[in-house]
């Protein structure tokens, strides 16, 4: 099962950004945890959850990108959208978590998408935000 140890690649230099990034993060090992248990229901609570700190997070994000005139940020947006797209998706199958193993490969599946394209593609924000002297370079 994914668990994810936090490195430099997974900062921004942005407060708000980065504590959000670490709780998801530290969410995603929770939820690996309660799968590897055969911890079923906590599972589900556990990804509702996870589900609304990303929806909340993006939205967030998304709101000071449009702030500060990242000018991406439909893209960017977009990357966001597929995510919870892909999350919702196994929530529903979630619904039936009978094989363990499938569940498994499932998150684990979303659980890289989220640190390699989502959290680790807010690096892409980086030059914008270094230009406009908003994050710690
Ligand atoms: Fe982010
Ligand atoms: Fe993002």
């Amino acid at each position: 099962m994914t668990r994810v140890k936090i490195d430099k690649s997974h900062l921004l230099g942005q407060q708000d950004i980065d504590r959000d990034h670490l709780q998801m993060i530290a969410a995603i090992n929770v939820i690996s945890d309660a799968i590897e248990d055969g911890e079923c229901e906590l599972c589900k609570e556990l990804f509702n959850t996870f589900i609304f700190v990303c929806g909340e997070h993006f939205r967030k994000e998304e709101a000071f990108l449009s702030e500060v005139g990242y000018p991406d940020l439909e893209r960017h947006a977009g990357y966001h959208d597929e995510l919870l797209e892909k999350a919702e998706a196994i929530r529903a199958k979630c619904a039936d978590m009978s094989d363990k193993h499938e569940m498994a490969r499932r998150f684990d599946e979303l659980a890289v998408s989220l640190i390699d394209d989502v959290i680790k593609g807010d690096r892409e924000l980086l030059p914008y935000l270094a230009e406009k002297r908003l994050v710690a370079v």
